[in-house]
């Protein structure tokens, strides 16, 4: 029998039109994962150049880079990039042009770790509040005064305009995973009482005045999305009524694509889902209860990421219309053409179960195994998904010394 016309067309890569009139040409987004792969001076390596040369001919709708920070003073990881002016303008636009050559569009994902931060001599963690976060190893960080909170917004801003510069096709602020924006947006993080915190809608305001700067300094046509936690699975935490007032307010500044993900590293949602909740157990992907809630309140474009790994799954969630945009983070790492793999049927690779006895271990090694996958590509070769745990046990132990066992950080 020969297949209807609507069953030879594929969700999976179909076109989504934005908000701001950028189109993207699938709806498989790489989601972010940090790549390390910044020089002695955090400028873009060629490696970055050959990662995304092949991340950009996969054939997905999008890309997102790892977390690219907008101060020097402050990193997440080693060997971030860092663009916090135009020093870097020509290895960034090589970095672009080698991303984008596919014909994917590949955005910027911009950063403040906050009190999530490396330790970096001559600077001290910064945050809404002094509030050490319940990470072993972290310090206690420095309050941030009111003129330092708009010198980090101009700072989103300025990152925002060199990416634009340097050719790259858009920007995602991290808003997820405990760092800054989200340190503001958690009463636990964040105990001000100026006009920066206090109630839910003082809390928000610092991601507010980002976009807003953002887009002031981008124009209407550029694409600017989020990375959102849908909550931070912690008492006293980001709730998911206050990121649903938080979309509605960033839905009102023109935002063009939300993304979906959940968790801090305190309590690391966004590589395992909510394990209590009976539908992370029930559904593949792990936040789209969430999803289908939010569609009620914005009609900015949804990408779901965390967990997605099936075809059926992959093209369910967008014909029942509980996302846009599928996102994946882990798979990209294990199989650079992920999104063609999974259009032909095929499932995306998952390497979890790296498991020892020891929760933190377990999450520092899912982090760093990955991590050395990205750059193995970056490097020219092929990821080695077989490499057994105490392999890469060794691995992180050589690079990062036992400082990294403390340290389950990784975006
Ligand atoms: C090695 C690694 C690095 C990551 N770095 C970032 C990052 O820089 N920014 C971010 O928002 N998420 C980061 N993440 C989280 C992923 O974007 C994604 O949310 C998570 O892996 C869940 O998706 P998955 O189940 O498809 O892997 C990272 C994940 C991994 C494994």
């Amino acid at each position: 029998m020969q297949p209807t016309v609507e069953a030879a067309i594929d969700v999976l890569t179909q076109p989504l039109a934005l908000p701001c009139g950028a189109v993207l040409p699938g709806r498989i987004g790489k989601s972010a994962m940090s790549e390390q792969l910044g020089d002695r001076v955090n400028a873009p390596t060629p490696a970055l150049n050959t990662l995304y040369g092949r991340w950009g001919s996969g054939g997905g709708g999008l890309l997102i880079t790892g977390n690219v920070m907008v101060d020097r003073r402050h990193l997440g990881e080693p060997k971030n990039v860092v663009v916090d002016d135009d020093r870097h303008l020509t290895q960034l636009r090589a970095w672009a042009t080698a991303a984008q050559a596919g014909g994917t569009p590949t955005w910027v994902q911009i950063n403040h770790p906050g009190r999530q931060a490396l330790r970096i001599a001559g600077t001290h963690p910064v945050a809404p509040s002094p509030i050490r976060p319940k990470v072993p190893g972290a310090p206690t960080p420095k309050q941030l005064t009111d003129a330092e909170i708009h010198a980090i917004v101009e700072r989103f801003a300025t990152t925002a305009a060199v990416v634009k510069e340097a050719g790259f096709h858009g920007v995602q602020i991290h808003g997820a995973h405990g760092y800054l924006v989200s340190q503001f947006l958690s009463p636990r993080a964040n105990e001000r009482t100026d006009a920066w915190g206090g109630d839910a809608t003082k809390r928000m305001r610092f991601v507010v005045e980002v976009m807003k700067a953002i887009r002031a300094r981008v124009g209407a046509a550029y694409p600017v999305g989020i990375k959102l936690n849908s909550a931070d699975f912690q008492r006293g935490g980001f709730t998911e009524e206050e990121s649903m007032d938080v979309v509605a307010a960033l839905t009102a500044e023109g935002l063009d694509l939300l993304e979906v993900s959940g968790g801090t590293y305190e309590s690391p949602a966004m590589t395992t889902g909510d394990t209590r909740a009976e539908s992370t157990k029930q559904r593949e992907a792990y936040f789209l209860d969430y999803a289908e809630k939010v569609r009620a309140i914005t009609p900015v474009p949804l990408m779901v990421t965390g967990g997605f790994r099936s075809p059926a799954g992959m093209r369910d969630a967008i014909t029942s219309g509980a996302t846009d945009v599928v996102g994946l983070g882990r798979p990209f790492a294990l199989d650079a053409a992920v999104p063609r793999t999974v259009a032909g049927g095929g499932t995306a690779p998952d390497m979890g179960g790296r498991k020892t006895s020891a929760k933190q271990l377990d999450a520092a090694l899912e982090l760093y195994f990955h991590t050395r996958q990205i750059q193995r590509i970056g490097g020219g070769h092929e990821p080695t998904a077989s490499e057994p745990m105490p392999i890469t046990a060794a691995h992180m132990l050589l690079d990062n010394g036992w400082a990294a066992l403390r340290r389950k950080r990784g975006g």
